[in-house]
C-alpha cells in the first residue's frame, strides 16, 4: 500500500493549477446515459473517484474513450445494457446514485444499490428518492436495493427540498430535463458544479432557468443530444492549495478556478492574516507575518464557508496564535482528522459538531493515518509546518480526489514523495 513521506519546515514559492472539479465531473458524466449521442467532457482529472463513475457508466452500456495524454473523456452510450448499478461499485462510491435519475428518465426503470453510511457520516437519499416520488416514479426499497420504475414518462412536479442537498439538486435536475412537462426544485443547492452541469445539460438542449439561484425551473425536452464541455475547475483543490503558503510560509499562485467560487474560505482566511491577490482564473496567497490569527468557521451550503475545506483550515487554526473554532453543520461525523492532528502536537477538543482548537506554535511530524479525503489532506498540510518527517498512510482515500497532489507541491518546493510498502 502507497504511503507518503512528508519532511516539513521548507517555505512553499511557486505556482500550481487546479484539475477540473471532481465533483462537476461525477455529475456530468452521467449525463450520458439522458442521450444517444456522445459527450465528450474535457478537463476530467485523473482520480480514482473518476475510474469508478467510467466502471459503472460502462456497467450500464457506456462506451467510453480516453485520449489518455489529455484529460478528455467521450462517453457514447447509444442504448442502455443494463439498469441496475451494483453494491459492489455504489458501495465505493456515493456519487454512483447520481445514474438513477438519469436511468428513469431514459428507461422508466433503475434498480440502485443503496449507498449506505459512510467515514464522514450517514448520508441518506431520502431527498433524491422523495423528488423522483413527486415526478411519478415508484420506488420499492428491498435488499439494499432501490428499485425505481415510472409508467411512461416522469412528469414535471414542484419540489420543495427540506434541505439544499448537492446531489438531489443534480439528480433531480437530470430526471427533470426529459420529464414531461415543467418541473420547479425549490431550495436547491446552489453549488458552482450545479451551474456546471445545467451550463452542459442546456448544450444538448435542455431548458433550464435559475441554476445558482435556490429556484430551478427545468421544461422538460422530448430528447437530448450530445455535446463538448469543459467542466469547471475544482474550487476545493484551489482552496487546499491556498491554505499551503499560509500554513508552511511563502507565496503560492493557484490557477485554474475562479476564485469567485471561494468567496467564504477567501474572507476567512483574509482573517488568519495572510495576503490575497485575486485575478481572473487564479489566486495568489502569500504568508506575511510570523504568526497566523485564530478564526472561527461554520460550514454551510455554497455560498457559506464549504465542509469539503473544513478539515484543511482546522490544519492552519492548529498553528494560529490563539483559539480558533470550527463548526461542522453538513456532516455529522467529519472529525476524524483531529486524533491524527492531535499526534502531530496540536491541541484540539470537539464537542458535538463544533471543535475548539487552541493554536501552537510548533507541531512535529508522526506517523498518521488518512481516514477520508479530505482529513487526509489536513495531514498533509499540517505536516508542510511540521518539524521533522510525517508518513502518512492509508493515502488511496487522498486519490480519489487530489491529481498529482505531491508533483504540485514539490513543484513549490515541499519535500513530499510517495513509496510502496507491502
Ligand atoms: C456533495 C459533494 C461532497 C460535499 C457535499 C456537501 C459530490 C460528489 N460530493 O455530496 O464533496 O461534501 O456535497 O457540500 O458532489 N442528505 C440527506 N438526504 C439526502 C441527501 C443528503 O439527509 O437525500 C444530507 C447528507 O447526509 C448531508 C447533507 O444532506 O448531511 C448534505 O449532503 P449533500 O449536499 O447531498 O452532499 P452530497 O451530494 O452527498
Amino acid at each position: 500500500m502507497d504511503k507518503i513521506c512528508i519532511k516539513g519546515g521548507q517555505e512553499l514559492n511557486g505556482e500550481v493549477t487546479v484539475s477540473g472539479a471532481k465533483n462537476a465531473c461525477l455529475a456530468l458524466m452521467p449525463l450520458s446515459i439522458l442521450t444517444s449521442k456522445p459527450l465528450w467532457i474535457r478537463n476530467v482529472p485523473k482520480l480514482s473517484d473518476i475510474k469508478t463513475m467510467k466502471e459503472l457508466l460502462i456497467s450500464l452500456g457506456s462506451d467510453i474513450q480516453e485520449q489518455s495524454s489529455s484529460s478528455i473523456l467521450k462517453i457514447h452510450t447509444k442504448s442502455i445494457s443494463s439498469h441496475i448499478a451494483i453494491y459492489d461499485v455504489v458501495r465505493k462510491m456515493r456519487a454512483s446514485i447520481l445514474v438513477l435519475g438519469p436511468l428513469l428518465a431514459r428507461e422508466g426503470k433503475a434498480r440502485v444499490s443503496l449507498p449506505g453510511g459512510c467515514a464522514i457520516g450517514a448520508r441518506p437519499v431520502d431527498l433524491h428518492l422523495f423528488g423522483l416520488e413527486k415526478m411519478g416514479a415508484k420506488l420499492d426499497l428491498k435488499d439494499g436495493y432501490i428499485n425505481a420504475s415510472v409508467k411512461g414518462r416522469l412528469q414535471g412536479a414542484i419540489i420543495e427540498f427540506p434541505f439544499a442537498s448537492v446531489g438531489a439538486t443534480e439528480n433531480l435536475i437530470m430526471a427533470a430535463s426529459l420529464a414531461k412537462g415543467t418541473s420547479i426544485l425549490k431550495n436547491a443547492a446552489r453549488e458552482p458544479e450545479i451551474i456546471d452541469l445545467c451550463d452542459c445539460l442546456i448544450s444538448m438542449g435542455a431548458k433550464i432557468e435559475g441554476m445558482g439561484s435556490s429556484k430551478i425551473i427545468i421544461q422538460g425536452v422530448d430528447s437530448l443530444g450530445g455535446t463538448k464541455h469543459t467542466a469547471v475547475g475544482d474550487r476545493i483543490e484551489m482552496g487546499t492549495f491556498m491554505l499551503a503558503p499560509a500554513v508552511a510560509g511563502g507565496k503560492v499562485k493557484v490557477k485554474g478556478c475562479n476564485p469567485d467560487y471561494l468567496t467564504a474560505f477567501t474572507e476567512k482566511l483574509i482573517q488568519t492574516g495572510v495576503s490575497i491577490e485575486t485575478g481572473k482564473n487564479e489566486v495568489t496567497v502569500k504568508r506575511e507575518k510570523s504568526y497566523l490569527s485564530p478564526v472561527n468557521v461554520v460550514t454551510e451550503p455554497f455560498p457559506g464557508f464549504p465542509t469539503d475545506l473544513q478539515a484543511q483550515m482546522m490544519a492552519l487554526a492548529c498553528l494560529a496564535k490563539g483559539k480558533s473554532s470550527l463548526e461542522e453543520k453538513i456532516f455529522e461525523n467529519r472529525f476524524m482528522h483531529v486524533p491524527e492532528l492531535i499526534r502531530m502536537g496540536a491541541k484540539i477538543e470537539v464537542q458535538g459538531g463544533i471543535a475548539s482548537v487552541t493554536g501552537v506554535s510548533h507541531m512535529k511530524g508522526a506517523p498518521v493515518m488518512a481516514t477520508d479525503l479530505r482529513a487526509s489532506v489536513s495531514l498533509i498540510l499540517a505536516a508542510l509546518a511540521c518539524e521533522g518527517e510525517t508518513i502518512v498512510s492509508r493515502v488511496y482515500h487522498l486519490d480519489r480526489g487530489y491529481e498529482d497532489l505531491e508533483k504540485k507541491l514539490s513543484s513549490c518546493g515541499a519535500q513530499i514523495t510517495r513509496f510502496s510498502e507491502n
